[in-house]
């Protein structure tokens, strides 16, 4: 089967392994669309700070069951499913109070111990694939595990209501947005740079989109929710966004980190002692946020149909995928490669 891997600096190529094997517990799947993620491109640009090239990225998958271990009893040959695509050691601490994304032994998607999903067919465990419903498509059904990221970011904060700020309205923010205005969050304020991830929130729920580089963002949103947010969500990385995160959250707030920010950047502690904010950060999922993403695009409480902007087809296209998203040469909120029809 072909495989795209990043062999040097956003470099990719497409070479021909050998199909996984799957124990008795997994399923083979054919990959139909993969996603491209912000992730993704620490390792594609280099500046990961361990995983490095040669490496097959992609851990945002969709695609259809042809074959499946003895041991099998959920899954049948056809059918369509995607894959939270973490293993944990099932034994140590974090595994056993169910933080998955915490395990210091879990598997991931394109490391030594299991294949990135870019490409023609990847393995999983059935514990970990989920059906996708007939009238979702594979595209929509890719966007599980971004929504599961986002889930478990707004989850993860103390702060159920009141005044939320996303900082960076990417794939990542613009689904805390969906997931946070379904949950009832009010007002929902977004910051981009780009104008067209700006647009995109405003149509997709935000009460004021601002551009960081013009406006003077704690200030604009202060005035909005009459002293700041209850709930802040850094999903962006920028030299001053800890400070700026600090500055829009209301007395006793609440500031939460998902974006990887993989250099060392400034920040005013005092701002957090002064005002009593506190701080938590967001790692991946834990496999009830997975359960939760994949109802809310199976039930269709959130249609996520618009948020793939662009469909790359074909896996020797791989670099342009990546490239779309690292230089957003055109406007993005989610890129996919198609691997097959
Ligand atoms: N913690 C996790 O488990 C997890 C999972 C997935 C992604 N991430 C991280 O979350 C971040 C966002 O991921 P993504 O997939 O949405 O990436 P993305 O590239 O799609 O989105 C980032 C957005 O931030 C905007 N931006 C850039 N500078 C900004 C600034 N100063 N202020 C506001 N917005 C700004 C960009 O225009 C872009 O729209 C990345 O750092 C990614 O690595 C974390
Ligand atoms: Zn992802
Ligand atoms: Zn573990």
């Amino acid at each position: 089967m072909k495989a795209a891997f990043v062999t040097d600096v956003e470099n990719v190529e497409v070479k021909e392994i050998e199909r996984p094997v799957i124990s008795d517990t997994e399923v083979l799947i054919r990959a139909k669309t993969v996603g491209v993620c912000g992730s993704d491109l620490h390792l594609f640009r280099g500046t990961h700070p361990f995983r490095h090239a040669p490496a097959i990225l992609g851990h945002e998958i969709a695609g259809e069951v042809v074959e499946t271990g003895s041991a099998v009893t959920k899954f049948k040959v056809g059918d369509r499913v995607t894959v939270e695509p973490q293993v944990g050691c099932g034994t140590c601490e974090m595994c056993r109070r169910g933080f998955v994304s915490l395990c210091a032994d879990k598997k991931v998607p394109g490391t030594t111990k299991w294949i990135g999903a870019f490409s023609e067919y990847f393995n999983a465990e059935e514990r970990i694939t989920y059906p996708l419903s007939d009238e979702i498509s594979y595209e929509t059904g890719t966007l599980a595990e971004p929504l599961a990221v986002a889930v478990h970011t707004v989850n993860h904060a103390r702060t159920k209501s009141g005044a939320l700020v996303i900082l960076g309205a990417g794939t990542i923010g613009q689904l805390i947005l969906a997931f946070a205005k379904w949950k009832g969050y009010s007002p929902i304020i977004v910051t981009d740079t780009a104008e067209f991830n700006r647009e995109f929130a405003l149509k997709h729920g935000a009460a004021a989109a601002f551009n960081p580089l013009e406006q003077d963002v704690p200030a604009e949103v202060k005035k909005l929710t009459g002293g700041g947010a209850d709930l802040v969500i850094v999903a962006a990385g920028a030299d001053n966004i800890l400070d700026q995160a600090c500055q829009c959250a209301r007395k006793c707030g609440e500031v939460g980190i998902v974006a990887m920010i993989t250099s060392k950047i400034p920040f005013y502690s005092y701002a957090v002692v002064f005002n009593e904010i506190d701080l938590y950060g967001a790692m991946c999922y834990e496999p009830k946020d997975f359960a939760e993403a994949m109802d809310l695009i199976n039930s269709r409480k959130l249609e996520l149909e618009d948020y793939v902007t662009q469909v790359v087809d074909g896996i020797e296209r791989t670099q342009e995928g990546l490239e779309l998203l690292s230089r957003k040469t055109e406007p993005v909120v989610k890129v996919l490669i198609r691997m097959a029809e």
